[in-house]
């Protein structure tokens, strides 16, 4: 049963960010709902995240009913400064000072030693530790600096669907289920935060993401990544346990040529299927599917990243019975952007050496 009461979502549009210390007047009303126990939809410069008070559990407890999420999986609390990353963790060991120096502000989120009461046990699903990150976005960090609040944030999608990365998105998701979006453009990195366990041992990666294991590497020497980074049995992030990123028709991750792709197409529409086709600006022009939609660049894997979730959300748009999409290399943010794919294909994958 539905429990969410049906709300006015309002849009409020900003642009011509020139300064992220000037608080807007939308920025004000946005803080204003925020302050009211409301949820507000906002841009990060990953994914729009659906922030709430992070200490308010009524207000967190909305987040969860809007985006039918899973209560046992934890939330990121935003912050936009170290003074308030240091009010919701216990403690902040060098290594991680050194990566907030580093990479904050930016697409990496620390899981250290939570403070005890600092933010809603909701927040963090019971367990001992918190998820802190600094958004590199003016509209995210006005937002924060001018409502003086820690906010908890996931990414602005119905649970499972593909996150979104325009206000668009966010209202097709979740219109009359929150009380409001900020509309800043499409967001840049277009995958989500690296998540990076910095609370004991060596530093492990729970989800690749906008910053990279190779830089990591770089600031800090060792990085580890959890074996279940990609894989759907044994998850350390609890996010990473649950089906993500789907679009409506079955996803297939093809490695291989694009001829042997073509293969596949072929095959499909000779049993009657309306065969769609994920490529990229290169390749496109190699198939005959049903739909073909590029998504980015391989000259520059960042494009493909920026373009994903909104390609895959394209496909919902069409009347295709399945996608089959290309791989891509595993480095730098290939890395993240492979372990999408493989979350919205749900584990479908064909490589030309076993078939
Ligand atoms: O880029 C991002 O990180 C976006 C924007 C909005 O900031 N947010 C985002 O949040 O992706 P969400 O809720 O969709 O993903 C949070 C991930 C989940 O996989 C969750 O399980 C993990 O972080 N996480 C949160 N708190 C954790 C904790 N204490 N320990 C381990 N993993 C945690
Ligand atoms: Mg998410």
């Amino acid at each position: 049963m539905e429990k969410v009461k049906r709300l006015k979502t309002r849009v409020w549009v900003v642009d011509n960010i020139v300064d992220k210390q000037q608080v807007y007047p939308q920025i004000r009303e946005a803080v204003e709902w925020l302050r009211a126990g409301e949820v507000i939809a906002f841009p990060t410069e990953t994914v729009y995240g659906l922030g709430a008070d992070a200490a308010n559990t009524a207000a967190v407890e909305k987040i969860f009913a809007a985006k039918g999420r899973p209560s046992d999986n934890p939330l990121i609390v935003h912050v936009a400064s170290m003074a308030q990353a240091e009010a919701v963790a216990a403690s902040i060991p060098p290594m991680a000072k050194t990566l907030m120096e580093r990479f904050w502000p930016g697409p990496l989120t620390l899981v250290l030693p939570k403070r005890a009461k600092a933010v809603s046990e909701r927040v963090t699903a019971g367990l001992p530790t918190v998820a802190v990150r600094m958004p590199d976005h003016p509209l995210a960090l006005a937002l924060i600096e001018a409502s003086g609040l820690a906010l908890a944030a996931p990414s602005a999608n119905r649970s499972g669907r593909p996150s979104p990365t325009t206000a668009a998105h966010v209202l097709a998701d979740l219109d009359g289920r929150i009380a409001g979006v900020i509309d800043g453009g499409p967001t840049g990195v277009g995958v989500e935060s690296t998540v990076l366990d910095c609370s004991g041992g060596v530093p492990t990666i729970l989800r690749p993401g906008g910053v990279t294991k190779e830089a990591l590497i770089e600031a800090i020497g060792r990085v580890e990544e959890a074996a279940a980074v990609n894989d759907e049995a044994a998850p350390k992030a609890p996010g990473m346990k649950y089906t993500h990123y789907a679009p409506k028709a079955p996803l297939w991750i093809v490695a291989g040529p694009p001829a042997f792709l073509q293969r596949l197409v072929d095959e499909s529409r000779a049993e009657g299927k309306t065969v769609g086709v994920l490529t990229t600006e290169e390749n496109r022009d190699q198939y005959a599917a049903d739909v073909v939609l590029p998504c980015g660049t391989r000259q520059a894997l960042e494009t493909v990243a920026s373009r994903l979730y909104d390609t895959l959300r394209r496909f919902d748009e069409t009347n295709v019975d399945l996608i089959y999409s290309e791989a891509f290399p595993e480095e730098g943010i290939g890395a993240a952007i492979m372990n999408r794919l493989r979350k919205a294909a749900g584990g479908r994958a064909i490589s030309e050496q076993r078939k």
